[in-house]
């Protein structure tokens, strides 16, 4: 047997993933003085928070007339109707002084000549229900999550709040603890850097391990976005809502993926075809470029699909933005200027950037109410909290987003649902003094980290497998993107679907070749490559199971919203023998104190 070291960690709270929402939560559990571990992969100010660029949306009003109503709308219009509008209503009605306590805590924002927070205006977002554009992107020039990143770390430094949170990095999640009563009571992790196991155990998990698109061939994810929330929760039989949802970002830059701001557009750059056309005006007549990202990128990809893509694979278009100026430019959108640069060469000041969609961001997630408690539903499909479990951010699902997500919603999302639920799980733990069923003695390896050791085992002390990941990874990135992309069909998910199962029976056949249990990235890989895996079966089976098309989620074979039959979410189950199984929840359509937002059909 391999000789893997076993240590048992004791804490109040544990915070899985140290980006935005990871780190909100924490402000607000160590403010609470209780004992907090935040495991991540990575070093906190290099989570994939970091790279976010346009800004957080608030109607702070800071350049024109503003109320979080308009906001609300907007988000319920642009998630296609299916989002909860309950957490809609919370989610924009907090986001002014969600900004103005960031602002307060050091968050550099750019200025308006007036002094005030700079805002711009963002796909999607408009003034008095849809009448003209709103400038409601609060912005630090086009690195906002770098900001939010360092703003928060540096709150979680102050010595009344570092006094109780621990940093765990480069430590890597691999199972959630829950007992028989259903409670979860911590989290299994390997120890990245040194080797050896850690069971953290504590009366509140908090998931906040942000994103999963890295199973597609062109995505703005960092790398450790593969989905371990996701594949943590499938496994303990916890579902995932609305997974089918997933955003492709408009403007990736060609062949690299990476993410070019929506800010471009809300500053007045422009998308063109082959034959230098401004195509948008078809597709979205009243707002042209700055339409939800769901029209932009169906736009993109059927101009590709007909003919009118640019270059010698006619297979992207270009992000023309040089008329706004230099001296502009690399004041509001220096990141991107490099970013291309770097990347592709392109010098935007002088000529167009070459974009196509990019797989970006997952509207579903772990269920959660809005106070980010972790949600299954009873027989009667009422919503029952998980004891001990929150989720934040873009790995949890308050269903803020409905369908698709409005661009610099997400920021507010993290900050707003990482607060939340770390303000919950410390009244949580202050009021109920919860406990473990039993002495926290008697949490032995043996009993509860069994899996996870016969697993590591059996990849240390086995061969090194017939299959190598790569075979899998590449493949899996390709085939996601051609069948499970902005367009859908059932020919294509099914074939998918097929691959997909093959993918699970080579994945058994992998091993390693690298056995260190120092700083094993092969091993690390081989989880990740199962994280993928996991979530690419998830949304597959939800996206052939869901016959419509909403947000989104396009079926070329189902062309039409179909609210009568599909105004429901899906939670998708995993099932012990590998299967996925749908279910179909009810929409919380009632607001807190708005009026409800009845479905229309969109039109920008
Ligand atoms: O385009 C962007 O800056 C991305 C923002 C977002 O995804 O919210």
């Amino acid at each position: 047997m391999a000789d893997i070291s076993v240590r048992i960690e004791e804490f109040d709270v544990v915070i899985v993933g140290a980006g935005g929402a990871g780190m909100a939560a924490a402000v607000q559990t160590g403010m609470a003085g209780l004992k907090t571990a935040v495991i991540s992969e990575v070093y906190p100010t290099r989570s994939h928070t970091v790279s976010a660029q346009g800004g957080i949306n608030a109607a702070l009003a800071n350049m024109d007339e503003d109320y979080w109503i308009w906001h609300m709308y907007d988000t319920v219009k642009g998630g296609d109707y299916i989002g909860d509008q309950d957490a809609m209503e919370f989610f924009t009605k907090n986001a002014p002084k969600t900004i103005i306590e960031l602002e307060h805590w050091g968050m550099p924002f750019s200025r308006t000549e007036k002094g005030t927070a700079y805002q711009r205006a963002f796909g999607g977002q408009t003034r008095n229900f849809g009448e003209s554009i709103a400038h409601r992107a609060t912005a630090v020039a086009d690195r906002s999550g770098h900001a939010i990143v360092h703003t928060l770390f540096e709150r979680t430094l102050r010595p009344d709040i570092v006094q109780y949170v621990s940093y765990y990095s480069e430590y890597y999640a691999l199972k959630l603890l829950r007992n028989e009563e259903g409670t979860v009571m911590g989290v299994v992790a390997w120890d990245m850097v040194n080797g050896g196991v850690h069971i953290f155990f504590a009366y509140a998990t908090i998931l906040a391990s942000g994103g999963n698109t890295r199973n597609f061939r062109t995505n703005t994810n960092a790398h450790v976005n593969t989905g371990i929330g996701w594949k943590l929760c499938a496994q303990a039989g916890i579902p995932i809502k609305d997974p089918e949802f997933v955003q492709f970002h408009p403007t990736g830059i060609y062949g690299v993926g990476n993410l070019i701001t929506e800010g471009v557009r809300g500053e007045g750059g422009y998308l063109l075809n082959a034959q230098g056309e401004r195509f948008m005006k078809k597709y979205a007549p009243h707002v042209l470029d700055l339409a939800s990202r769901d029209v932009v990128s169906r736009g993109m990809a059927t101009e590709i699909r007909e003919g009118r893509g640019v270059g010698p694979k006619k297979d992207h278009v270009l992000l023309k933005l040089d008329h706004l100026g230099k001296d502009f430019i690399m004041d509001k959108l220096p990141g991107i200027w490099e970013l291309a640069y770097k990347f592709v060469g392109v010098d935007c000041t002088k000529d167009p950037i070459p974009v196509q969609p990019t797989a970006h961001y997952h509207m579903g997630g772990i269920p959660t109410n809005i106070h980010g408690q972790v949600v299954d539903w009873d027989k009667d499909n009422k919503e029952v909290p998980i004891p001990g479990l929150y989720a934040a951010g873009e790995v949890g699902c308050g269903s803020l987003h409905g369908a698709n997500r409005l661009g610099c919603n997400s920021l507010l999302d993290l900050v707003i649902t990482g607060k939340e639920a770390g303000r919950h799980a410390a009244r949580w733990i202050l009021d109920e003094h919860p406990t473990f069923p039993n002495p926290p003695e008697e949490f032995v390896a043996d009993k509860y980290a069994k899996d996870v050791m016969d697993k590591l085992n059996e990849l240390f002390d086995g061969p090194e497998g017939t299959v190598k990941m790569d075979e899998i990874w590449e493949d899996l990135q390709d085939t996601m993107q051609a069948d499970m992309s902005v367009f859908r069909i059932e020919e294509g998910l099914t074939r998918q679907l097929a691959r997909l199962d093959e993918y699970f029976e080579k994945f058994k056949k992998v091993g390693l070749s690298d056995k260190s249990k120092v700083f094993n990235t092969e091993l690390c890989e081989y989880f990740d490559l199962e994280n993928m895996l996991y979530v690419s079966k998830i949304e597959t089976v939800a996206a052939y199971n869901r016959k419509e098309s909403r947000g989104a989620h396009y079926r070329d074979d189902y062309p039409e919203r179909d609210d009568a039959n599909w105004m429901l979410h899906t939670a998708a189950y995993w099932k012990e023998d590998g299967s996925v199984v749908t279910e179909y929840k009810p929409v919380r359509q009632k607001p807190l104190t708005a009026p409800t937002f009845q479905p229309k059909k969109r039109v920008y």
